[in-house]
C-alpha cells in the first residue's frame, strides 16, 4: 500500500546524485564540489560545463577542445532553420525552442541512441540552442539572418545571436555569471522532468523537450519576466513602499522572492545583485538597481523574504537590451547543460522512474450501456 502522500513531492530523496549540493540554511549552492561564488568568481561557462558533464574541471587541452567543438556544432540543419522561418512570428519563444529541440532530434538519429555517447547531443544543443534562438528572434524583429560569427564565447555568442552586436566585456561576463548561476539547480521540475523521461531509456532530446515544456511554466522559469513588468509598473523608487504593501494586503504574491529551498538570501541572488548594479553604473542606468535595492528593504520588512535569483537576472538582461519574453529561453539556454548532465548520470545509473498515487477515487461503479445513462 502506498505511504504518506508528499503533496508536490516536497522534501522526498528521489535518487542520489554527484551533481549539485544545495544547503538552504546555509544559503550554500556547490556544482561537483565547487561552490558557486568561487565559480562565479573565477570560471567561464565552458569551465562549469565540462565540470557538470564531466565531474571534474577540465585541463587547460581539454577546456581548448570544448571551446573548438562547442564553437564547430553552433550550426543547424538548414531545413530547421527553415522551419523556424515557417512558424507564427507571434508565437512564445519557449514554444518555438520546445519545436526546435524535438525536430532537432529527427535530424541526428546517430545522437539518438541513450548512453554515455549522448554526451555529443548535449554538446550540440548547448551549442545551437543561442542559434535556434537568434534564428527565431532576428526573423520575428527583422534583424539581419544570423551568419556564423567565429571566436565569440559561448556568452558572448548568445547576445551577438539574439541582439545582432557583440557584448562589451563587462556585457559578456554579466551574461556569463548569469549563465554560470543558472546551470544546474539539483531536482526542480524541468531536470526531474528530463530525468524521468531518460528513465525510460529515451533519447537525449526527448529529455530535453520534456524539460523545456516543464520551464515553460510561470511556477519555474517565468518569475523574472514578472519582476521587470512589476519594475516598470511600479517606476520610481518613491513608489516600491506603497506598491508592495498594497500587494502584500491583497496576498499576492511579489516575484524574485522566497524560496521552497533557502531559507536565507539565494546565493545566486547574492552575486547578481552585484551584476545589476556593475552593468548599471557602466550604462549609467541605475534605475533598476535602486528600484531593487528599495524592495528588498520592504519585502523583508513587510514579510521576512529573501530575494531568490529571479528578482536580479531580469534586471541584467533588460540592461542588455535582450526582450522579457527571451528571459526564460536564455534560461533553458544555461539550464541545457544541468539538465543534459542529469540525463547522463540517469543513463549511467538507470532506474525507471515511477512513483504512485493514492487512489482516492470511487472503485463500486457498474457499467451502464450509453443508452442507459441520464
Ligand atoms: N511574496 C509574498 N509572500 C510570499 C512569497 C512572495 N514571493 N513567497 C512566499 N510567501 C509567503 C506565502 O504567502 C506564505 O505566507 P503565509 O504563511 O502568510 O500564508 C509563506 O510565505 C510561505 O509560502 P509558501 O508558498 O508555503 O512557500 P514556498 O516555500 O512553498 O514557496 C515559492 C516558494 C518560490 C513558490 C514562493 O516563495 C513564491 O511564490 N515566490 C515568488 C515566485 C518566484 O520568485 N519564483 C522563483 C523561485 S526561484
Amino acid at each position: 500500500m502506498p505511504g504518506e502522500v508528499q503533496r508536490g513531492l516536497e522534501d522526498v530523496v528521489a535518487l542520489e546524485s554527484r551533481i549539485c549540493f544545495i544547503d538552504g540554511r546555509e544559503g550554500r549552492l556547490l556544482y561537483r564540489g565547487y561552490d558557486i561564488r568561487d565559480l562565479a568568481a573565477h570560471a567561464t561557462f565552458e569551465e562549469v560545463a565540462y565540470l557538470l558533464w564531466h565531474g571534474r574541471l577540465p585541463t587547460a587541452a581539454e577546456l581548448g577542445e570544448l571551446k573548438r567543438q562547442l564553437e564547430a556544432l553552433r550550426s543547424v540543419p538548414d531545413e530547421l532553420v527553415r522551419e523556424l522561418y515557417e512558424l507564427p512570428m507571434g508565437a512564445n519563444p519557449m514554444d518555438v525552442l520546445r519545436t526546435a529541440v524535438s525536430a532537432l532530434a529527427i535530424y541526428e538519429p546517430e545522437q539518438a541512441g541513450p548512453g554515455p555517447s549522448s554526451i555529443g547531443g548535449a554538446q550540440h544543443l548547448t551549442a545551437a540552442l543561442p542559434t535556434i534562438l537568434g534564428a527565431y528572434h532576428r526573423r520575428r524583429m527583422q534583424l539581419p539572418d544570423l551568419v556564423p560569427r567565429p571566436g565569440l564565447s559561448h556568452a558572448a555568442y548568445l547576445v551577438y545571436a539574439l541582439l545582432n552586436r557583440e557584448p562589451t566585456e563587462l556585457e559578456a561576463r554579466a551574461v556569463e555569471v548569469a549563465l554560470i548561476l543558472h546551470a544546474d539547480h539539483d531536482l526542480n521540475a524541468s531536470t526531474f522532468a528530463a530525468r524521468v523521461t531518460a528513465s525510460t531509456l529515451s533519447d537525449l532530446y526527448s529529455a530535453v523537450t520534456s524539460a523545456v515544456g516543464a520551464l515553460k511554466g510561470p511556477l519555474h522559469g517565468g518569475a523574472n519576466e514578472r519582476v521587470v513588468e512589476l519594475l516598470e509598473e511600479i517606476g520610481t523608487p518613491e513608489k516600491v513602499e506603497g506598491a508592495v504593501r498594497a500587494k502584500l494586503a491583497r496576498h499576492e504574491r511579489i516575484m524574485g522572492f522566497g524560496h521552497r529551498v533557502y531559507k536565507v538570501e539565494d546565493p545566486r541572488a547574492t552575486i547578481l545583485r552585484e551584476w545589476s548594479r556593475r552593468l548599471g553604473e557602466a550604462k549609467g542606468n541605475l534605475r533598476y538597481y535602486r528600484l531593487l535595492e528599495k524592495m528588498v528593504e520592504v519585502v523583508h520588512r513587510e514579510k521576512g523574504l529573501y530575494p531568490n535569483l529571479d528578482l536580479y537576472s531580469g534586471s541584467v538582461y533588460t540592461l542588455l537590451g535582450v526582450p522579457i519574453d527571451l528571459f526564460t529561453p536564455v534560461f533553458a539556454a544555461s539550464r541545457v547543460v544541468g539538465w543534459t548532465a542529469h540525463v547522463l548520470e540517469e543513463y549511467d545509473d538507470l532506474r525507471l522512474i515511477r512513483p504512485v498515487s493514492r487512489y482516492v477515487g470511487p472503485t463500486d461503479l457498474v457499467y451502464a450501456p450509453v443508452g442507459e445513462r441520464s
